[in-house]
């Protein structure tokens, strides 16, 4: 950028040379332009010209004095209203005495002096990025193709004077109370802001209840300390319940997040940040902040998320809207929230109904519909001391799938229902913990419809999935704490189906090896076909390495481009494609009728086996539901546990198997193998009930 300024200048001086007559004519010195010069031709920024044009002082400033200018782009004067009141003095909030290119603006939570009367300071920010940095001023950014212009101007007498200008995407507002009030506060700190709320905050918030309540635990220090803090101050309309008199000192702790300065914009969202409540036995709150875009407004949210907890502050996380965003104060920037962080005293339905929590409201008012059915989850919710609800997010809800499903009103009950767990709160360190050894699952209020849980840590980011019903969801505000349980905000709505089977296989870590094979010969190509309903018995990756194990050689190559034509008949056996799709229930239903028919069966000892049209013959299989509700398939001389049954897709139905069918002759290993076939089905038999035993 240097070089291309460089090489602009250069360019000036070259053009001005040549037409020196008609360069100099115009008083323009060719050298140096001038800063004033430069930014009142510019079209770019002229309101904030004649912000500066109603500014006496800052017309002398700019006449002789070095300096930094941080001019708003015309753009940055649309996006807000500024008052009268505002626009009083308000360039020299925009002004400083140094003149500081961006590479000298110092590191982020360096704050600088303006001319401001009361020399407000304004805070930096560097957002580091993979290619390029970018800077802020508060909460504005630095247009980087657009700043570190340098004017130099020449006064009569004395040396030259350099000025330097940036240009920013949003107005900066200082902190002050009118001029025309009785005792006039200039540049506060966050507790002379508290002290002087009503004079400082333009718009209906009071911050009442919460100064009390620093007053009585005597804590005002915690907000006079220099340096650059974040300070979240609950409004008043935030203390119904008699909140007021839950907070205590560890929770005005928790409300400040020291040596940080965290403009919204800026900072890294739902990373976590420690706040003053931060001892390792007693308690310990980490505070990030997070977004919602709703139509065309990000609304943004702060989160306070209490790792340690004892008697009095519960584990999970409290979610509070920010109602006013980025107050800077001389000793950091205040957040106004819409209710105080830490505090749980709402049950998981209030939390729902709250219309200030509104990430969740189309959730709560999609069960309350329904009547009487809804209102009955609703009572179970309630009753419930430990719930997990995983409500979907409202634009996930908001989905022309989703719509299509709600005439079907019996279905998508049984979808709302998927979503509830009771007696059992599920963090994200319950489920982390029951992962390490199995996938964790849980049941729902659909007897037989169980959620399974992933949790993936990458890069420091802890990211939890739940599928149901074949929608594999992601939570995007997991530990939301209620009374009575916790919610994880969910991106999409469980059960219904929005995936081929294709669709699924090909993006479904777990079944990668059956997709794999499948991609041989392109038998994967008809599973995509929306016009036909298939059943899918598909091998998750853990029974093919399990099978190998078995038989290393064979399934080695049933992988191999060679054997492509064993691989595709080995899947067809799998596959069933009729015009209904057969789910577990099903098949159990139908296995019991057979049983009824054939009561003068040869051998009693044989379970009645029921049999599918698969692609290959047909399929005859007993299917066994167990104590726990998982089932098990008899095959042949096999129990092939069902590892996730009913994965619904659009166009029909997957169950995960934990073993291959796999039968002699599918795979002529060698031709000393090929001799004895039935003994290798003897001996996979014998291995895999062996294995399903342990
Ligand atoms: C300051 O005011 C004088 C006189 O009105 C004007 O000529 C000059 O251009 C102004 N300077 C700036 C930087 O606006
Ligand atoms: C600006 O103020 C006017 C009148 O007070 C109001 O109608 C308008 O919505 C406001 N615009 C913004 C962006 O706040
Ligand atoms: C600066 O970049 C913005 C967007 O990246 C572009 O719209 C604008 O035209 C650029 N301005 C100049 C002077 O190159
Ligand atoms: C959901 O999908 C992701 C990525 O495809 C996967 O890592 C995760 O294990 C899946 N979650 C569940 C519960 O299956
Ligand atoms: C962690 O999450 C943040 C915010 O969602 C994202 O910007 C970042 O890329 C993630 N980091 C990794 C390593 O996935
Ligand atoms: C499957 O079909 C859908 C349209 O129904 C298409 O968008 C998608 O790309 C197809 N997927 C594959 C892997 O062919
Ligand atoms: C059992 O027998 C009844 C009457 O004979 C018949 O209607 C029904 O379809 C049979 N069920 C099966 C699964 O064959
Ligand atoms: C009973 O068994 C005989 C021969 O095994 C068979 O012919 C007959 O159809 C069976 N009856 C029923 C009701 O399935």
């Amino acid at each position: 950028m240097e070089n291309v300024r460089m090489e602009k200048i250069c360019f000036i001086i070259y053009v001005c040379s040549l037409f020196s007559i008609l360069c100099c004519l115009d008083k323009v010195n060719c050298k140096t332009q001038s800063l004033d010069v430069i930014i009142k031709s510019d079209p770019e920024i002229t309101q904030f010209y004649s912000l500066l044009e109603g500014c006496n002082i800052c017309n002398y400033t700019l006449e002789y004095e070095p300096l930094t200018v941080f001019a708003p782009i015309n753009a940055a004067f649309q996006k807000r209203n500024i008052s009268q009141q505002d626009r009083e003095n308000l360039a020299q909030y925009h002004l400083t005495n140094i003149p500081k290119k961006i590479e000298q603006l110092g590191v982020s939570y360096t704050s600088i002096n303006t001319r401001l009367p009361g020399g407000a300071p304004i805070w930096i920010t560097i957002s580091r990025g993979k290619f390029h940095d970018s800077y802020y001023v508060n909460n504005a950014r630095l247009l980087d193709n657009e700043s570190n212009i340098v004017g130099i101007k020449t006064p009569s007498k004395g040396s030259p004077i350099t000025q330097i200008l940036h240009k920013i995407d949003e107005v900066l507002l200082p902190t002050r109370s009118p001029l025309s009030s009785a005792t006039p506060v200039f540049n506060p700190n966050a507790w002379e802001f508290l002290e002087n709320h009503e004079s400082l905050i333009q718009g209906p918030h009071r911050v009442r209840n919460f100064r009390q309540r620093v007053q009585y635990f005597k804590k005002e220090n915690i907000f006079r300390t220099e340096g650059g803090h974040t300070f979240f101050i609950p409004v008043d309309e935030g203390f119904a319940n008699n909140r007021a008199s839950m907070i205590d000192s560890y929770i005005i702790d928790g409300h400040v997040i020291p040596r940080e300065v965290l403009f919204t914009t800026p900072t890294k969202k739902d990373h976590p940040f420690h706040t003053l409540a931060n001892s390792d036995n007693v308690i310990r709150v980490v505070i990030s902040f997070t977004q919602e875009q709703r139509e065309n407004t990000v609304i943004n949210y702060v989160k306070s998320h209490t790792l340690f907890a004892d008697g009095k502050h519960p584990q999970g996380v409290v979610l509070a809207e920010i109602v006013k965003a980025n107050i800077p104060v001389k000793n950091g920037v205040i957040h106004l929230i819409h209710k105080p962080l830490m505090i749980v005293d709402s049950t998981i339905k209030e939390l729902l109904q709250d219309k200030n929590g509104g990430i969740l409201n189309n959730f709560f008012n999609d069960i309350n519909d329904f009547d009487p059915e809804g209102k009955l989850i609703l009572r179970t919710i309630e009753r419930s001391p430990d719930v997990t609800l995983f409500a979907p997010c409202n634009s996930a809800l908001d989905n022309p799938i989703v719509n299509n499903i709600k005439r079907d009103k019996q279905k998508y009950l049984e979808i709302l229902q998927m979503h509830v767990v009771v007696d059992n709160r599920l963090y994200v360190d319950t489920v982390m913990k029951g992962n390490e050894h199995k996938v964790f699952q849980a049941p729902t209020l659909i007897k037989g419809k169980n959620l399974y849980f992933n949790v993936v840590t990458l890069g420091g980011n802890r990211t939890m999935s739940v599928e149901g019903g074949g929608v594999n969801a992601t939570v995007i505000q997991p530990d939301l704490a209620a009374k009575n349980g916790i919610i994880h905000v969910i991106d999409r709505v469980l059960g219904v189906p929005y995936s081929t089977v294709l669709e699924k296989l090909s993006t479904d870590p777990m079944l990668r090896d059956t997709f794999e094979l499948g991609q041989m010969q392109q038998f994967n190509a008809q599973l995509n076909e929306t016009n036909k309903k298939f059943t899918y018995f598909v091998p998750r990756n853990k029974a093919w390495q399990d099978a190998k194990v078995v038989m290393p050689s064979a399934i080695k190559k049933l992988f191999m481009y060679d054997y492509a034509y064993h691989a595709i008949t080995t899947l067809q056996r799998h596959l069933v494609i009729s015009d209904e799709v057969f789910t577990m229930e099903r098949i159990k239903q139908m296995t019991r009728h057979r049983e009824v028919n054939q009561t003068n069966r040869t051998n009693a000892l044989e379970p009645p086996a029921v049999e599918l049209p698969t692609l290959r013959g047909s399929l005859k299989i007993f299917v066994e539901e167990r104590m726990d509700n998982t089932y098990v398939i008899h095959w042949e001389e096999l129990e092939i546990p069902v590892f996730r049954p009913n994965v619904e897709c659009t166009n029909g139905i997957i169950h995960v198997i934990d073993r291959p069918f796999l039968k002699k002759g599918d795979i002529r290993v060698s031709s000393a193998s090929n001799t004895k076939p039935s003994i290798l089905v003897f001996v996979l038999a014998i291995a895999f009930t062996k294995i399903i035993r342990f």
